[in-house]
């Protein structure tokens, strides 16, 4: 069910925004990231730099996905479906899978190839987190594998849902793009 605040607010909440563009930006740049030190030659500073930045900004995605999902449980503002029918239904498990894909899949699956690694990683340098398993050898190309299709899973994912939303915006003409942007109530 949808919850609506007393005046029916026609624009999700700062949070809700903020969370979702910030998750946004990151996502890009996870995938950016990983696309450019791969065009660098090994062990170059650049390359070692751009890999520790990945996995510190990975470490931040972790908590930015997670307060998202405990804000929109909690107290984030829901608003009406953007869509009727079959196309609500398919908005709603895009959501659901690109939420699935990030949490679930790409987070848990980047700290697992991490500590596959077997080398130390920290945040910004400011705190070093800890090697909560061990594993063979073998099983750093099994998450590296995975990690790298649910990176695409997710790229493919989004595109599509950014194209859907710019279809609303343009095409369509309604609000959708508008309620996850800042501004005054579109009413
Ligand atoms: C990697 C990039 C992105 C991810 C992971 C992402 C993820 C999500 C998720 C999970 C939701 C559902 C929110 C909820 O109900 O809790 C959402 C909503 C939304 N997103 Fe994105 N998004 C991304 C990029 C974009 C971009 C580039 C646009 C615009 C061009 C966009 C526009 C929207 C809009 C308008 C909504 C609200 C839809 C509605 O009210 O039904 N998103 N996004
Ligand atoms: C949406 C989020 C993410 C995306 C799109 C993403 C994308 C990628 C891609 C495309 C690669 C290259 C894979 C390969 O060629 O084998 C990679 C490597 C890697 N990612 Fe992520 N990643 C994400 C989140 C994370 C997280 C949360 C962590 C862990 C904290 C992480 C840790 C790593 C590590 C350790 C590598 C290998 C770096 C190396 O070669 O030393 N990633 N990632």
């Amino acid at each position: 069910m949808n919850r609506l605040n007393v005046d029916s607010p026609t624009r999700y909440d700062r949070l809700t925004m903020s969370l979702h563009w910030l998750t946004a930006a990151l996502v890009i740049f996870m995938f950016a990231s990983a696309q450019i030190w791969e065009q660098l030659a090994k062990g170059t500073p650049l390359r070692k730099g751009l890999q520790s930045v990945h996995i510190s900004c990975g470490i931040l995605l972790a908590v930015i996905v997670i307060g998202r999902l405990l804000w929109r449980l909690s107290r984030g503002r829901r608003l009406p479906p953007a869509n009727q029918g079959v196309m609500n239904i398919a908005a709603k498990t895009a959501h659901l899978a690109l939420y699935l894909l990030l949490l679930l899949s790409q987070i848990v699956l980047g700290f697992l190839f991490r500590w596959a690694q077997a080398e130390p990683f920290n945040f910004f340098g400011l705190f070093d987190v800890p090697m909560l398993m061990t594993f063979d050898k073998s099983m750093k190309s099994v998450f590296g594998g995975l990690h790298e299709n649910v990176a695409w899973a997710i790229i493919l994912l989004a595109g599509l849902h950014a194209v859907m939303a710019l279809v609303h915006h343009y095409g369509l003409r309604d609000g959708t793009l508008r309620r996850m942007l800042p501004g005054r109530d579109i009413n």
